[in-house]
Formats: C-alpha cells, structure tokens, sequence
C-alpha cells in the first residue's frame, strides 16, 4: 500500500483523549497510521517572516508537518481569498464575496509556499489527497515541480453553479487548477454536476459516463463521495458517562418541555437567522405551544476577523432577543442561544435529549451535524431531524423531514409535524437513516476516494439516491 500524504489548511492530529477529535480526523489518522503516512498544512501560527521551516510532530502513531505563515498571509489567504472570496461565492452568496486582487495574490503565494516545502517530501510511490478549497491550485504547484505521483482533491463545501462561478474573476484559471488532479471528489451530484456543467459549457471538453474528461494529455476522473462520520465510535460516545450525564441534565432542565436543537458555527452559511424566523412563525401560529417547548442553539464564534461573520452574529443577538422578548415568561425562555462549543461526549448528550434536530443551512457540502444527531438518537425513542433539502445530507438523508430553510412557513410547519410525529414513525424514519450513515461511514468514504485515487474500482454506489 503506498504511503498517504494527506494536505489540509488546518491539521488536527489525533490527540489522547481529546474530548471533541472530530470523525475525520480519526478516519484519516487510522489511514495514516496504517500507510506510515503525512498530514501537512498550516500550524495556525504566525511568523514575521517565512522560512519554510517544518514542525514535525508525531501522536498515536500519526506524523503531522506544519509550517508558520505570515500574518498578510493569514490576511489575504485565510481571511481574504479563502473566507471572503471562496466560501461565500461556493455557498452561493455573491452579494457577501469579495473580489480583490491582493486576495488573489495571496492565496496562489501560500498555495506555491506549500508546494515549495511539501515538493521535496514526496516520494515516488506516495499518494497525496488535497482537501478543500484553501487549496484548489495546490495540484497544480506540485505538477509544476515535477511531481507525477497520483493526487486527488476533494471539496468538502458546495461547487457553486456556473453562473455565479462566472462572477469571479479568473473563475477559469481557478478551474482549470483542478486539472493537475488525477481525480476531484464531491459531496454531492448537485455538486459534482455543477462542476461539470462548467466543464462542459465553459471549457467545451467531453465528459464521459464515469464523469471522466481528458484534458492536456491527462485523464482527470470527477466523483461524488459522500463524506460520512464514525457511526460506530459516535454510538459508543453516546453511552459514555459524560454523554449520559449531559443527557439527564437537559432533561432536568427541560423540565417536561420537548427541546429543538440546532448546532453550529456561527456562519452565515447556516441559515440560523433563517432558522430563528420559521421558530418565531412556529410561536405566532402555535399558541398551545408556548411554555410546552424551546430552542436550544448552540453556535460558537467562527472566523471572527471577517465581517460578515461579524454582522451575523449581531443579527443574530438582536433577533433572539426579539424574540424572547416577545414570548418569554417568568420561567420560561423560548431560544436559549448559547455562543460556546461543547466537547463532543456532551453534545453527544444533548443530541440524545432533545426532541427535535434543526438542521437547516441555505447552502451545505454535507453537513454532519445532521448525521452525529441522528447517531446520537435512542434507537427505542429517536428524535425527529429537520433537514434542510439544500445540504449535501439531504441526498442521503431522504427520510428526515426535509425543508426549504428560506420559507419560515415550511420550518414553522416542519416544527409542528416533528413534535407531533407518531413514535413508530420515528422509529421507522430513524432506522433508514441510521442504515445509511452506518454503511456509508467515514471509513467508506475515505476507501472509496482512496481506491478511486489507487486506480482501483470505485467499489459499491451511493445508496439512495
Ligand atoms: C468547514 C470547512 C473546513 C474548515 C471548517 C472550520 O467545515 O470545510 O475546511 O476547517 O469549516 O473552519 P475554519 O475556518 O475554522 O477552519
């Protein structure tokens, strides 16, 4: 098996007892420890002047390089190209991306720092896997340095329509980056066939039936690879002692009302103001409701350096506070909006408290949240998930009650239906979910792009679509 070199912007080894190692970093870290293999990127510090310098570092078997950037990199690249160009634009909001040229500059003079220090840790027979969209022309700088080893991409956020693509500008230098991979993963066929629509009608190559095209003498393979969390070790997070406690203490402090709950970063992409909105509609057209139920939304801050970021957290405090000041009593509080994260073991716990799981981003590559609430569930007394149909779960997720998060009437009344559902009919809902999310786990997922990568056969199709 060749050694994996694994490139992300953050890196996050697994460390002992970390409470919330997110499912990725475990599945990667159990294909890096088995191929001897590398996980590069950003340390997340800071340096006045680049050197290139690599901090190894080893834990539980996994290897981690990382290197420092200066802070106008941190600027323009993270900050700038990464966060106010790239992911609103891929999250379909043109209205928030910002198009400046020194962002631009920034992101291809990061990207060419990580080629320059990765080029010469690769060797001949090593299989690099690049993931997201901090680092689409990282491909390409590899190339350019002479390396001819297999490498593949994949996008965890959404690919945005062509379109809204064509707004940016240099949207065509941007793709064609992407051709140095061998193969380019995606979430979703809304994804996937968005990127090919551009290819098609932008650049007028031809796709074939396995969503391969030939390009500049190269075979580029195009998939959707769902990613998927560890089902297996969430469910066993979820009997653990800090869950169960976690889980006895909302319900002591639910107090016999049903609780939504809703977890995310804070980002705009979430759809929360959205959320907040077909919740006040719920109150308005469901008096009987009142005292019987809350929101919980757990958001903690993200990107704070960016402005939008900003605005919507302010929005956000502002609309909570309407609202609770609205439909509030002495002793009960509709929305308890809460700005800090939880470990994983006690979200874990809340997830398993709460009656109803508000999903509903406007625009989402995956989402996993939507996944980890449904492992969470009690399989004799499962919760409802409300999902919106604009999440790349959503293809997966076919029995959750899924919603247009714009319309507030479609929430308020998704709401009502969940508090309402019969046990049998959750139980039945939750069982094809559950199925899905155990078969298509983390580990399915990162075999099925790694095969893909090798070469190999692309193995079992997505389930239900
Ligand atoms: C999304 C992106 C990831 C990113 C994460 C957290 O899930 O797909 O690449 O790491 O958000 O965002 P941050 O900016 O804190 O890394």
């Amino acid at each position: 098996m060749s050694r994996l070199i694994v490139v992300s912007n953050r890196v996050s080894p697994p460390r002992q007892g970390a409470a919330n190692q997110g499912g990725l970093a475990v599945a990667l870290a159990a294909a890096l420890r088995e191929t001897d293999g590398l996980w590069f990127g950003w340390s997340g510090e800071e340096t006045e002047t680049f050197t290139g310098a690599i901090d190894y570092q080893t834990s539980q078997g996994v290897t981690t390089a990382t290197i420092d950037l200066e802070p106008q990199d941190t600027e323009e690249y993270y900050n700038g190209y990464a966060n106010r160009t790239l992911w609103p634009l891929f999250h379909y909001r043109i209205d928030l991306a910002e198009y400046e040229r020194s962002f631009a500059g920034g992101y291809a003079r990061v990207n060419a720092r990580f080629a320059d220090t990765l080029r010469p840790l690769i060797e001949p027979d090593d299989v690099v896997w690049v993931h997201d969209y901090h680092l689409i022309p990282l491909g390409l700088g590899l190339r350019r340095r002479e390396c001819t080893n297999r490498i593949g991409f994949f996008l965890h956020i959404p690919w945005p329509p062509r379109r809204l693509l064509l707004t940016l500008p240099s949207h065509m230098q941007l793709v064609k980056s992407l051709f140095a991979y061998d193969v380019i993963g995606f979430q979703s066929h809304d994804s996937m066939e968005a990127f090919l629509d551009y290819v098609r009608s932008e650049l007028g190559l031809e796709v074939d039936l396995q969503g391969a095209f030939h390009v500049a003498g190269r075979r580029v393979t195009a998939m959707v690879c769902p990613i998927g969390i560890d089902a297996r070790a969430f469910a066993e997070v979820a009997q653990s002692e800090d869950a169960l406690t976690m889980q006895d203490a909302m319900r002591k402090s639910a107090d016999g009302r049903a609780m939504i709950v809703g977890v995310e970063r804070l980002d705009y992409s979430k759809g929360l103001q959205e959320r907040f909105l077909g919740y006040e509609r719920f109150l308005a057209s469901h008096p009987e409701m009142h005292e019987q139920v809350f929101l919980l939304q757990i958001a903690p801050p993200s990107r704070v350096d960016v402005g939008s970021y900003q605005e919507i957290r302010a929005t956000l405090e502002a609309l909570s506070g309407r609202i609770n000041g609205a439909y509030a009593t002495a002793d009960w509080v509709p929305i308890r909006y809460v700005n800090q994260g939880y470990p994983h073991a006690r979200l874990t716990g809340i997830y398993r408290a709460a009656r109803v799981g508000l999903v509903t981003p406007l625009r989402d590559g995956m989402n996993l949240v939507a996944k980890e609430y449904v492992a969470a569930q009690d399989p004799d007394d499962p919760g409802v998930l409300i999902l919106s149909r604009f999440a790349g779960a959503a293809e997966q997720l076919r029995e959750a009650l899924l919603v247009n998060p714009h319309s507030a009437e479609d929430i308020a009344d998704a709401i009502a239906a969940a508090l309402a559902m019969p046990l049998a009919e959750r139980q039945s809902r939750w069982r094809a979910m559950m199925a899905n999310i155990e078969r298509q786990d983390v580990a399915w997922w990162m075999h099925r792009f790694t095969r893909q990568l090798a070469g190999g056969a692309l193995g079992e199709p997505i389930a239900t679509f």
